[in-house]
């Protein structure tokens, strides 16, 4: 699509504004490594964000200054102690990288901003925001712990009980520590993390949010530590710092069912914390874990995230974790083995329960349990409120879907019972929610109650990494509104710890394909800046020493590593994050390895086909035509790669690196065409994905890409204009179809509900995006178990398209986190209207359009600083109006570019017969 702006445009328009309403510029938003004020942070150069805000049009900042400072007063005086950039002459906004005095550890730091706009007007400072350092790769003053080394496999004696159990899962420990505080406190930290996962509590009360955390990493070489505010928890007197831990990823079932006897990263979790008391008399003081610790057990008789949680309240020891309790049979705790690994502190925002779902419905099952329905698949977990007497089991077994007869459909949970059972103590009315585990689901049966349930007595909790929310979207139909909220569901319940590929089978892992296809959708949708860079890491550190990026991340299947598509995300990903989010550290920081990548491609296809893989070639997965090239979509990827390499190498200035990929990828376009393509510009395999690949990559001669277009659609049309695409291609259909001049058929297929597509699963039930096309069909009913998750965001890639054209704001490949964008919305039949407003990293971006018997009115607003091509299409003799006034430019062209600064505009596009010349 054309970038090109109108000749003069900028000129022209500026008449067609009023520009009176402008006052200063305000800086908002202030983000500090993308996150908001963050608590523990170990990097040494933070980079500094904000959103330049500002009324009236064309704003721009043309100067900053930050001053940060480790107090807040001085920095309220416009002092930075320990950086003051001065007036620095830059419109950047984005990543402002510190170089001030090194940063101490465990110490706050309180930083502004102020700017100065186009015509040098200068603002006040922005409101004060805040980064706390963390240890810094200081040691800990604390050492770890675990169970003690006592009794059969390291258990604790048994509290008149058994906590044997089917799975062999060990009960969650419970460990406790007291201590006194004599003097008052200024400001208290707790720093903890585990080999397992973990919940803190002071005095009783739980420390902190986080669930799940320290979060999923390589445990053999990295860890992530929290950092807790606990000044307010803590009393003069007796305290008690408290901690629950389980298996979590480290020790517990992940993946395939894979535990003991090959555990991923160890067999009993561990845990390692201090709390940091800095006096008011200055004094600081660390009280850390170690053998002094007890360990004891209670009511977790184990919890797991694929087996599910077992908590029996008669074990119960109440008040464990506040003072006054008699650890009577409690032990010291046993030394733990600790990890090699780096313990940095966590750089993504934490898993939290985002929300809650009532139950829309509570029915019969044929086995006598109570089903609830949520209305909604969702990833968590339920809080059901039990009445029933001391001892009565109560069981809550979780599912996507239900069998014809109104029972719970499990069989596509494999191995992953995904069943909590709680046993009452018999108090009058007991709240439980299972504290380590979580399910993917929308229904919940729960068995063992004394009476019929109230619709009330349940509720889902819904979990997820807490991302900033960046994308609202409605349209006139309700099948596209359905299919962008089964696309946010899915990410939403997909985000949790890493980008998984499902949440309620065995399974639950990163898959590095479905990451990267789905990357651009997940942008919109949130900022998944911190969490996507985080997960680069884990693909980093699971780069095998041949180079091999692996299929999982973090790795735990180490036989998978390389499948074109897959390992490719390892270049891919950091690249695009760089286009999105504009910081070119990722770029710095993963150069080596995307090198290391190439090399190891290049070494096994020294001829620049991809045909050998070392590994597994998956293909383009779960596509409807079994017959995809495994080498087309091979090779197209490597060209792709050395391109983004190429354009990688060009940023960080690496000239030599830059030839040696441009010339990589000549050779790879050359070779793809010799061997794949034929004179009719068709490309081997005809689907409907080696065609959408090869335009996407653009591996087809120029003057071929016509005709290769044309068998795509024949393709289209061969199969009664229905796709056909797998998880590779399914990203590429809609943008390739608009991009040659198809839109009408990207709308039939959004709005299709035949089967196969996207509403054939709305108008099935649908509230999450399906794994498969065909997972559940009139005809065949459900298909195989072995693979058949209801919530697989992958096919969701499409949502990219959804924001990107149809609602038209920006397109991937637009370098500049939005700096410099287009706004450029393509109608189609079946939808009246469409309204979308996205919170890109440089503030809001809102496009919205509606058809009226006149024409088609726009509504557009362009964030402050930054500058947009409004591409519009229209009919030969339509009448342009920006803002109420008439545009003066030739009608008979057809693609009208619009070249605007900030702003809210209005924009018209009337009939030419149209008496109109006003906005409705
Ligand atoms: C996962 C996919 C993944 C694939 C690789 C499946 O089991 O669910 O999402 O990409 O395996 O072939």
């Amino acid at each position: 699509m054309s970038d090109s702006v109108m000749p003069g445009a900028s000129q022209l328009l500026s008449k067609y504004v009023d520009e009176s309403q402008a006052a200063s510029l305000r800086a908002e938003h202030l983000t500090c490594e993308m996150l908001v004020n963050p608590l523990g942070m170990d990097e040494p150069h933070p980079g500094f964000s904000w959103q330049v805000v500002g009324t009236g049009y064309n704003r721009l900042q043309s100067a900053y200054r930050i001053i940060v400072s480790d107090d807040r007063q001085t920095v309220a005086e416009g002092l930075g102690t320990h950086w003051d950039t001065g007036r620095i002459e830059s419109d950047e906004s984005l990543h402002i990288v510190y170089r001030g005095r090194p940063l101490s550890p465990f110490t706050r730091y309180y930083w502004t901003v102020e700017l100065w706009d186009e015509n040098g007007s200068h603002s006040a400072a922005a409101q004060i925001a805040w980064f706390e350092t963390g240890l810094r790769g200081g040691s800990w003053p604390a050492t770890w712990i675990r169970v003690p080394d006592v009794g059969p496999e390291g258990k604790l004696p048994p509290a008149g009980t058994t906590y044997d159990n089917e799975f062999s899962l060990d009960p969650c420990l419970y460990l406790r520590c007291s201590f006194t505080i004599r003097r008052p406190v200024a400001s208290a930290r707790l720093y903890a993390t585990a080999l397992g996962v973990y919940k803190a509590s002071l005095n009783g009360g739980t420390v902190g949010d986080h669930e799940f955390a320290p979060g999923w990493t390589d445990y053999a070489k990295r860890l992530s530590y929290q950092t807790f505010d606990i000044t307010s928890n803590l009393v003069l007197g007796d305290n008690v710092l408290a901690a629950l831990i389980s298996d979590g990823w480290y020790s517990g079932y992940v993946g395939y069912n894979r535990r003991k006897p090959a555990a991923h990263y160890g067999s009993k979790p561990e845990f390692l914390a201090f709390l940091r008391i800095v006096y008011e008399d200055g004094e600081v003081e660390a009280i850390g874990t170690g053998p002094h610790w007890q360990a004891g057990r209670g009511a977790l008789v184990y919890s797991d995230f694929l087996k599910g949680e077992k908590c029996d309240a008669t074990l119960a020891a109440p008040g464990w974790d506040r003072p006054g309790f008699l650890a009577s049979g409690w032990r010291p705790c046993g030394a733990g083995r600790g990890t090699p690994a780096k313990l940095e502190a966590q750089r993504e925002e934490p898993i939290r329960v985002q929300m809650e779902i009532p139950a829309v419905a509570v029915r019969a099952a044929p086995d006598g349990s109570w089903v609830f329905d949520f209305g909604q698949n969702i990833v968590g977990r339920v809080r059901l409120r039990v009445a029933a007497p001391r001892g009565t089991t109560v069981s809550i077994r979780h599912a996507e879907a239900l069998n014809p007869d109104g029972s719970l459909y499990t069989a596509n949970l494999r191995s992953a019972p995904a069943h909590d059972i709680y046993v009452a103590s018999g108090e009058s009315e007991e709240l439980y929610e299972p504290q380590f585990t979580f399910h993917g689901f929308r229904y919940a049966a729960v068995s063992g109650l004394p009476s019929q349930p109230s619709l009330h007595a349940a509720v889902a909790r819904v979990l997820g990494n807490d991302l900033r929310r960046t994308i609202s979207f409605e349209t006139s139909s309700e099948i596209i509104n359905r299919l962008h909220a089964n696309i946010a569901w899915s990410q939403r319940g997909n985000f949790l710890a890493v980008p998984t590929d499902c949440p309620q089978r065995d399974e639950r892992l990163g898959w590095t394909a479905d990451a990267q296809v789905f990357f651009h959708t997940a942008a919109y949708l949130a900022d998944v800046s911190a969490f996507y860079r985080k997960w680069l890491i884990d693909v980093q550190d699971a780069q095998s020493k041949e180079g091999a990026f692996p299929d999982v991340a973090p790795r735990i299947c180490s036989d998978r590593n390389g499948a074109p598509a897959w390992g490719d995300a390892g270049v891919l990903v950091p690249f695009w994050h760089y286009e999105r989010y504009g910081d070119v550290r990722i770029l710095r920081d993963h150069y080596a390895s995307m090198r290391r990548w190439m090399d190891y491609v290049g070494r096994a296809n020294p001829e620049g086909l991809r045909l050998h893989e070392l590994n597994l070639n998956y293909g383009d997965w779960l596509s409807l035509d079994g017959t995809a090239s495994k080498p087309v979509l091979a090779t197209a990827y490597y060209a792709l790669t050395a391109q983004v390499m190429a354009k990688t190498a060009e940023i960080l200035g690496r000239a030599e690196d830059f030839a040696e990929y441009t010339r990589l990828h000549e050779k790879i376009r050359s070779s793809f065409q010799r061997a794949f393509i034929d004179a009719a510009g068709r490309v081997q395999g005809g689907t409907q994905t080696a065609y959408l690949l090869g335009l996407y990559t653009g591996m087809f001669p120029t003057e071929l890409e016509e005709a290769a277009f044309s068998h795509l659609v024949a393709d289209l049309e061969a199969h009664d204009w229905h796709l056909t695409t797998g998880f590779i291609g399914v990203r590429h259909l809609c943008p390739i179809l608009t991009a040659y001049g198809r839109p009408d058929l990207a709308y039939h297929l959004v709005l299709d509900t035949t089967y196969p597509s996207w509403g054939y699963s709305i108008v099935n039930g649908a509230t999450t995006v399906w794994e498969r096309w065909d997972g559940w069909t009139k005809d065949r009913g459900f298909q195989t178990p072995s693979m058949n998750s209801f919530n697989h965001y992958a096919f969701g890639a499409v949502g990219e398209w959804l924001y990107g054209s149809m609602a038209g704001i920006g397109t991937a490949g637009q370098a500049g986190a939005f700096k410099k964008f287009s706004l450029s919305p393509i109608l189609g039949k079946g939808i009246e209207w469409c309204s979308a407003e996205f919170g890109s990293p440089r503030g809001p971006i809102r496009a919205a359009w509606r058809r009226h018997p006149e024409g088609i009115s726009y509504e557009f607003s362009i964030p402050a600083n930054t500058t947009a091509n409004i591409i519009l299409f229209r009919d030969v003799g339509a009448r342009i109006f920006l803002n109420n006034r008439e545009i003066a430019d030739d009608q008979d062209i057809h693609t009208v570019t619009l070249s605007l600064g900030s702003g809210n505009y209005q924009v018209n596009v009337w009939h030419k017969h149209t008496s109109h010349t006003q906005a409705c």
